[in-house]
């Protein structure tokens, strides 16, 4: 048996939409699929404005324009993250300040947050790892108190709930993810959205390659043309057509997704506790989506022997996100060994388990069955 470690799920459903833009003969972006998904996704969060990018990378990489960064601002970013988290902003000329992550939820730590500010902060990035809320209420506090711009890069957390209110709707900018590996994809695809609607304009300006294009196409100017700084990031119609579809069947994704994740956390529990393993943390008044189940060992070399045990059986568990201060730039950065020992913990020690929607029962049984096997 090969089991992979994911594999998106395309439906009939899904390729009908896209067989019905490619017919639309609008392929560009913009388009009604581009439109329809933005609705959802703006009704859905109550958000002012939603638009969809290229990739979550590239919804960063507006968020940080949107920021008006100066050279010398620094942008605090979780050393436990994705690359682009941090990279977005590095890339207009912000240095990133490393923070590490609490130990259960492998969130942004507050207290350290705040002890990392100093007076060139202009933003705060926070993702909730997995889909599970970092402490955001601390967060937007601590943003607010210091009149720093709070940016979500919600690549994990898309329509979850945090005590009732939505993820990806506590910053001034929320970035979302839809690459293959997410809940809902389109293969490669993100969406920005944008909460303060002082940002709006400049946001659809930006995506827009610095052009009014889409005021000319709400007919609120007779030409458009270059007013600012800007780039290419809008999805073909096509991709959105194939993300209208999954954005269509997200209650079905998730509730398929949190039957896998709760039948891992029912029949891994006593082995995990049993041997020292720890399993994601879920804190009271998460409505979670169920983005990835992670088993957390006591040390590397633990780590790296499962994922062979498993490659043996054919089954794909895979690490996740190495320090970014221990990084080839992190450490341009001045990112050192030690500095944040949660982060470099869990680049050595996290491995995640299969988690798709087609993993069938019998294919969840083998999972269990060699995790349940190994012996730490
Ligand atoms: C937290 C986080 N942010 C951003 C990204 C980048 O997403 P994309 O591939 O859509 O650019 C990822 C990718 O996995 C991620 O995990």
């Amino acid at each position: 048996m090969t089991i992979p470690f994911n594999t998106a799920t395309i439906t009939e459903g899904d390729i009908a939409l896209l067989h019905q833009s490619i017919a639309n003969l609008h392929i560009s972006g913009t388009g009604p699929f581009t439109k329809r998904c933005e609705a959802l996704i703006q009704d859905r969060l109550g958000a002012p404005r939603a638009l969809l990018t290229t990739s979550c990378t590239h919804a960063l990489e507006m968020s940080a324009l949107l920021c008006r960064l100066q050279p010398g601002d620094e942008v605090i970013v979780p050393a436990f993250t994705f690359v682009t988290s941090a990279s977005a902003f590095a890339l207009f000329g912000a240095r990133p300040v490393f923070v590490d992550v609490q130990d259960d939820t492998l969130n942004l730590d507050p207290v350290l947050v705040e002890q990392a500010i100093s007076p060139r902060t202009r933003a705060i990035v926070v993702v909730h790892y997995g889909g599970i809320a970092a402490d955001i209420e601390r967060l937007a506090a601590i943003a607010q108190r210091h009149g720093i711009i709070l940016i979500e890069d919600n690549a994990h957390g898309l329509f979850h709930r945090w005590k009732g209110r939505h993820l990806g709707t506590f910053g001034a900018m929320a970035t979302h993810s839809f690459h293959e590996t997410k809940n809902v994809t389109c293969g490669e695809g993100g969406a920005l959205v944008v909460n303060d609607p002082s940002l709006v304009e400049r946001a659809e300006i930006l995506r827009e390659k610095g052009t009014d294009r889409s005021r000319f196409l709400r007919g609120q100017v007779d030409k458009y043309t270059w007013v600012d700084i800007g780039s290419s990031w809008i999805p073909s119609d096509m991709l959105a057509a194939i993300l209208a579809g999954q954005l269509s069947r997200f209650e079905s994704i998730s509730a398929a997704r949190l039957r896998i994740f709760d039948r891992y956390a029912a029949e891994l529990g006593d082995w995990a506790s049993q041997h020292g393993v720890r399993l994601p943390v879920v804190p009271e008044g998460n409505e979670h989506t169920a983005h990835l189940f992670s088993l957390r060992f006591e040390r590397g070399e633990q780590r790296d022997r499962f994922i062979a045990h498993m490659k043996e059986h054919g089954i794909s568990a895979v690490f996740h996100y190495q320090p970014l201060h221990l990084s080839t730039v992190g450490r341009q950065f001045g990112g050192r060994e030690g500095q944040c020992p949660v982060t470099e913990q869990a680049g050595d020690c996290l491995v995640r388990l299969p988690l798709f929607v087609s993993l069938s029962d019998v294919q969840q049984d083998e999972v269990v069955a060699r995790v349940l096997e190994f012996r730490p």
